[in-house]
């Protein structure tokens, strides 16, 4: 290294520039929008030191190229490219853990939600009023109206389970536009996933002891350019982080019991069939449709009576609760289904496949009925 600069005394920094706050912007083929974000930024924190993230899985678009340039003009800004990983989750990580700043928020680049929130959420955090400050689409003053009605009911169902499954009280867990204090959030950066889309969900249910919250409604926008990365598989990742924060459940004596009444579903399955073929000469479609109707029945009965036999319904209830179930047992089918087509298609063997999708479709089952089916 040369001399003259291995002993330059480092320059000063004024504190005036030290960034109280820092904005991560996870991107994803969000060339168009990133520099209309970047200004906005700038325009809301005019009395406020801040800096802005953005981390950008290298993007066939280029974004990183645009952030480059951004940085280049203005050293509030920086730039992650990250190469040969994906996800919004770690994105997110990797940018709160990049951030200068001792308080950090998440911010979509594409506009949706709303940067004129975030003094607000930093006077909350600064006050000490509150760790975390969510953006909330779901109280009052907050609305989530730019959603199709296919997208509103996944995301309110979505919800649902996270407040039931994991006891969160915020009312929009799903919610990607926050703000942390970063010494809270170093703490739990080792037990979140990296994997999928619910950072926020994560925070709150890795938070041991919970985290001081805060909601501020804001209204959630239409996209500026470019289109959404959300598709089927987030549904999956939701789930697995489900299922993972609820561990100690899986292995609880009620999952054994559900996954006994599984098998002896099976059981009734395989009958039927048997007797739709021979004895009443049906089309193996109709017979094998038949027989899981049977068993779903039969699996419905012996859990009301079983393993929920705490909560059993009764009456009316009955009614309501099977048919829950069957929606619940068809899209379990189509997880097993899923998951075994995807295991095959990495190692084709047969069993392995065929455990591995019939273990999503109980640990589903199990899951998702405990919760809208025999629910508290
Ligand atoms: N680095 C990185 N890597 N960024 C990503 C990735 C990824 O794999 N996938 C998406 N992003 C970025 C997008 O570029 C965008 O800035 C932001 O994450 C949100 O992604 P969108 O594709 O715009 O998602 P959305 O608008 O459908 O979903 C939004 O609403 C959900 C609530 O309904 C997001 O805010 C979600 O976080 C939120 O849960
Ligand atoms: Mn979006």
């Amino acid at each position: 290294m040369n001399e003259a600069i291995r002993t330059a005394p480092p320059v000063p920094l004024q504190t005036a520039d030290i960034p109280i706050v820092s904005v991560v912007v996870p991107t994803f083929n969000e060339r168009d929008n990133v520099t209309t974000l970047y200004r906005r930024l700038e325009a809301t924190f005019k009395d406020v030191p801040w800096e802005v993230v953005f981390v950008d899985d290298n993007s066939p678009d280029g974004t990183w190229q645009v952030v480059r340039e951004l940085s280049r003009n203005d050293n509030r800004v920086r730039g992650i490219r990250r190469i040969g990983r994906r996800g919004l989750s770690g994105a997110c990580i990797e940018g709160i853990l990049a951030a200068s700043a001792p308080f950090a928020a998440v911010i979509d680049a594409d506009l949706q939600h709303d940067e004129t929130q975030l003094p607000k959420m930093l006077s909350l955090l600064q006050s000490g009023a509150a760790e975390l400050v969510v953006g909330s689409r779901y109280i009052a003053g907050g609305s989530a109206a730019s959603f199709d009605s296919k997208r509103a009911g996944a995301s309110a169902f979505a919800t649902e389970i996270a407040r039931r499954a994991l006891k969160v009280e915020v009312n929009d867990p799903m919610s990607g536009f926050f703000m942390i204090r970063r010494d809270r959030f170093e703490e739990i950066a080792p037990k979140l996933s990296t994997q999928g889309f619910k950072i926020l969900l994560d925070i709150i249910a890795s938070a041991e002891g919970g985290l001081k919250t805060v909601e501020v409604p804001y209204t959630f926008g239409s996209r500026l350019h470019g289109e959404s990365k959300l598709d089927s598989m987030v549904a999956l990742d939701f789930l697995g982080l489900v299922l993972a924060k609820m561990t100690n459940d899986v292995v609880s004596l009620r999952f054994l019991l559900f996954a006994m009444v599984g098998g002896t579903g099976l059981v009734v399955h395989l009958v039927t069939l048997f007797l739709g073929l021979n004895a009443f000469d049906l089309p193996f479609a109709e017979a094998q449709a038949l027989g899981a109707f049977v068993a779903m029945t039969s699996n419905f009965i012996l859990n009301n009576f079983l393993t929920y036999r705490d909560q059993r319904l009764k009456g009316f209830a009955i009614l309501r609760g099977l048919l829950a179930f069957y929606l619940v047992c068809s899209v379990g089918l189509l997880a097993n289904v899923g998951v075994a087509f995807s295991v095959y298609d990495q190692e084709p063997i047969w069993w392995l496949a065929g455990a591995a999708g019939a273990l999503m479709g109980v640990v589903w089952n199990y899951a998702i009925s405990g919760l809208f089916v025999w629910r508290k």
